[in-house]
């Protein structure tokens, strides 16, 4: 193990993470060799662990759940997209210390691509306010969306979130209800809502014809989302297991300067639970876990 090249993903609880067997796909398929470990890093031990895993010498590391924000302070330099999104997600190892990337965003757009889901000129709904939200904003205004409206249950975090970002595009800022009446062509979904098996209470007949939805939770946890997408109409229905794994791709690429194949590590995950691939138009396995937000 020691004389291979050494990456890791962080986080808490970490046991139940896709990220070791993506990347060793992903690894794999380019023909590297490495190795990549879940380890398990409580919030108090983050700042001493980036330390020890840089000293050891990890070169990468995949940050996940309850880190992606506190591991910003605690790099050496953040990347442009990162410091935007207010969260980490990829560590880089430099001689010194750790830069820290984002690469949830590039993640999101990548699987639109796969899926067929273009955002130019179309009127997107995002739901959801909080951090995972805040991550899609500058990918989606750089898709040029006729209009993006966020909304979300707490009517104050979407205003914050219009102001922040007023000079990427304009954000209308709504609450679910008051969306009645509006219609939408790409409707995503960033709440954690479904973690709860609940989903936001919004109007009927929001979906323009031909919509596509689709959210960012996986598993269980999408159950709620494809539902309701399901009940009005949606041409399109995508959960963010997709997501996932093109976050993993770029966070490789960014490791190895190679690029990786998303779609048949994401079939491959898949198809234990159910057979064949694809992912839209089906109620997810049950996993065994509540996975969600295109994160491990
Ligand atoms: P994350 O980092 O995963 O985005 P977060 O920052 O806590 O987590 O944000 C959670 C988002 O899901 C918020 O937009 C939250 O709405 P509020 O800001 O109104 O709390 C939304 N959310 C969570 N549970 C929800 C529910 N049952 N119905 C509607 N929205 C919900």
């Amino acid at each position: 193990m020691s004389n291979l090249d050494r990456y890791a993903v962080i986080g808490q609880p970490i046991a139940h993470s896709k990220s070791p067997f993506i990347h060793a796909a992903f690894a794999r398929a380019g023909g590297q060799k490495l190795s990549y470990e879940a380890l398990e890093v409580a919030p108090e031990a983050l700042a001493e662990t980036l330390k020890a895993l840089h000293a050891e010498p990890y070169l990468g590391l995949n940050v996940t759940l309850p880190h992606k924000a506190a591991v910003a302070a605690l790099c050496e330099t953040v990347s442009e997209r990162a410091e935007r999104a207010g969260a980490v997600n990829t560590l880089t190892r430099t001689g010194t210390g750790w830069r820290g990337d984002n690469t949830d965003g590039a993640g999101f757009i990548a699987d639109l691509a796969r899926l067929g889901i273009s955002l130019a000129g179309k009127r997107v709904l995002l739901l959801g306010a909080g951090g995972a939200a805040r991550g899609l904003i500058a990918p989606i205004l750089a898709g040029l969306p006729e209009s993006l409206a966020v909304s979300n249950r707490n009517p104050w975090k979407p205003e914050e979130l219009a102001e922040r970002f007023k000079t990427l595009g304009p954000i209308v800022p709504r609450t679910h209800l008051s969306l009645k009446g509006d219609l939408f062509d790409v409707v995503i979904n960033a709440t954690s809502a479904g973690h709860t098996g609940a989903m936001p209470r919004l109007p009927g007949q929001l979906l323009a014809p031909g919509a596509a939805c689709y959210d960012l939770s996986y598993g269980a946890a999408h159950a709620p989302f494809h539902t309701w997408a399901q009940s009005q109409g949606a041409t399109v229905i995508a959960d963010g297991l997709g997501m996932l794994v093109a976050q993993a791709a770029e966070a490789f690429a960014l490791w190895r300067g190679l690029s990786a194949d998303p779609v048949p590590v994401l079939q491959s995950l898949r198809t234990p639970e159910l057979p064949g691939s694809g992912d839209t138009h089906r109620l997810p396995p049950k996993p065994v876990h509540p996975d969600r937000k295109g994160q491990d």
